[in-house]
């Protein structure tokens, strides 16, 4: 096997922040390489540096031996090297075709060669398992999987030899993680190289044969995968052992604070309950929290919360004490040209309240929530992706609600940061503090996370909320099945 990319001594500086202190990282021909670390470790800014996004401070990079400085991504793709970012870059209005050859298509004297374009494009979808879907149709149209997919198959176009996927993952089911794994292990046997970036140590584990840890910008160390304990990998991220990631749940009250049914559907939540919803990605889970929060109409439902019946408003919602956490924190959970600060208060601020005591609230929060940043004033939009989704759950947090609907809390966070949401998640529910119990409905796709965490799991299939049991009664595969069946 041949080094296919060296990188040594790479720093990158965004201002006052050091996102990468000094990297090296070495890969292999043929091999899956994968980076962990810390929300705010470096690994999406190491990645840019790799895919010609940003221009490295100091450092020197070679490709199978020969010096390695992207202008740009175009350059980078050019040269080999693709990624798939961790949010979406296809255009929706443009097809298939368009977005596979965005930037890089076929010309010869000025004219397209739209066979030729044609082709490459069937190829390249074969290649990611896409071969029924057609060239001309529009983005628009592809589920999230297929999407990803998509941008995959840019990859082949350009002939990519080393493929960069940033937690590809967190936000497909668990089929499509299979069937991305299966695509994986085929690459790698045709010795394509891939960096594997995730958060799912699962994942590594059945995947890397390398695994190198990145810690506050610097590459802390890199063992073949077997040398690794599950351990080993969190005390080397997080610097600490993470012994108890769920924590002992008290047992919830007699009051409920949510009674909802429809047809032969109920649900029924008590006060420091935590309930968790499980079911595959496009299930209606997410449809489900929205319609109880009021952001669209339901079905034919009755529902009391705490005895107001009927539709309410959002507002209202949120004032008789309902907290709603969006999956997608982008659009609906943050506003990313406003301040840490401001967003955390962005929905309670008081009609009086001191900038001072704004400000130091918000640092107390930052602290708990381990949000890494130089300050609260900083944009939510220069905070790395895990430490964005911390903002928009620290911002419910704040308010002190009855009633949590959250759906994916946890996506992109890290194995350490995740435990502490989990036994803040607990402290709410068991009403510590001096604060009133809550109740939490919890939207998953980390069976785990559903199992270590709810006192009560039900499956949602097709639209349809299953009966709710306690999670005793649940494994793995039992969930997966109801939710499969
Ligand atoms: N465009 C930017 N402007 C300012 N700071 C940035 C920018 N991009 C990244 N940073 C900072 O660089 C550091 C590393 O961020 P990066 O996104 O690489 O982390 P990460 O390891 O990918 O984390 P995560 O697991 O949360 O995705 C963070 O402190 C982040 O706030
Ligand atoms: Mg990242």
């Amino acid at each position: 096997m041949s080094v296919r990319l060296q990188m040594s001594g790479i720093q990158k500086r965004f201002g006052a922040t050091r996102a990468l202190a000094d990297v090296t990282l070495q890969v292999q021909e043929g091999e899956v390489h994968a980076l962990v670390g810390e929300n705010g470790a470096g690994k999406s800014t190491l990645m840019k540096v790799l895919s010609g996004a940003h221009r490295p401070d100091e450092g020197r990079m070679e490709l199978e031996g020969q010096l390695y400085q992207p202008a740009s991504p175009l350059a980078a793709r050019q040269a080999g090297i693709a990624m798939l970012y961790q949010e979406g870059s296809l255009l929706p209005h443009l097809s298939l075709e368009e977005n596979l050859f965005l930037g890089q298509e076929e010309c010869r004297y000025g004219f397209r060669r739209q066979q030729i374009m044609r082709r490459r494009s069937l190829d390249a979808l074969e290649r990611v398992g896409l071969s029924e879907l057609d060239p001309n149709m529009s983005a628009a149209k592809l589920s999230p999987a297929q999407a990803q997919l998509v941008e995959l198959a840019r990859a082949f176009v350009s002939g990519c030899r080393l493929l960069v996927l940033d937690e590809p993952t967190s936000s497909l089911s668990r089929r499509d993680v299979e069937k991305l794994f299966s695509l994986i292990r085929s690459w790698r046997q045709e010795g394509m190289s891939i960096i594997y970036i995730s958060h799912f140590l699962e994942e590594i584990e059945s995947l890397a044969d390398q695994v190198t840890v990145l810690c506050d910008g610097r590459s802390v160390e890199t063992r073949p995968l077997a040398e690794w304990t599950r351990q080993d990998i969190i005390r080397c991220m997080v610097g600490r052992d993470v012994s108890q990631l769920y924590p002992d749940l008290a047992p919830p009250q007699e009051d409920c604070v949510l009674e909802w049914s429809s047809g032969e559907e109920h649900l029924q939540l008590r006060r420091g309950e935590i309930l968790g919803i499980s079911g595959l990605i496009g299930s209606g889970r997410s449809e489900f929290l929205e319609a109880l929060f009021g952001l669209r109409q339901g079905p034919e439902a009755e529902l009391g919360i705490q005895g107001h019946a009927g539709y309410a408003s959002p507002r209202q919602r949120w004032q008789n004490g309902m907290g709603f956490l969006s999956e997608d924190r982008k659009e609906r959970g943050l506003a990313l040209q406003l301040s840490i600060s401001d967003n955390l208060w962005l929905s309670s601020l008081p009609r009086w309240s001191s900038p001072k005591r704004r400000r130091s609230e918000a640092e107390i929060q930052v602290q708990r929530l381990k949000i890494r940043c130089p300050s609260a004033e900083l944009k939510v939009s220069g905070l790395s992706g895990g430490n964005q989704q911390k903002v928009a759950l620290g911002r419910l947090l704040q308010h002190g609600c009855d009633l949590l609907l959250l759906d994916e809390p946890t996506r992109g966070i890290d194995v350490g940061a995740k435990s502490d949401i989990y036994h803040q998640l607990r402290d709410l529910a068991a009403g510590a503090g001096g604060q009133p119990p809550c109740a939490i409905l919890l939207v998953s796709s980390y069976l785990p996370e559903l199992l270590g965490l709810c006192h009560r799991i039900a499956v949602m299939r097709e639209g349809q909320l299953g009966e709710a049991q306690p999670r005793e009664q649940w494994s793995e595969h039992s969930l997966l099945e109801a939710s499969l069946s």
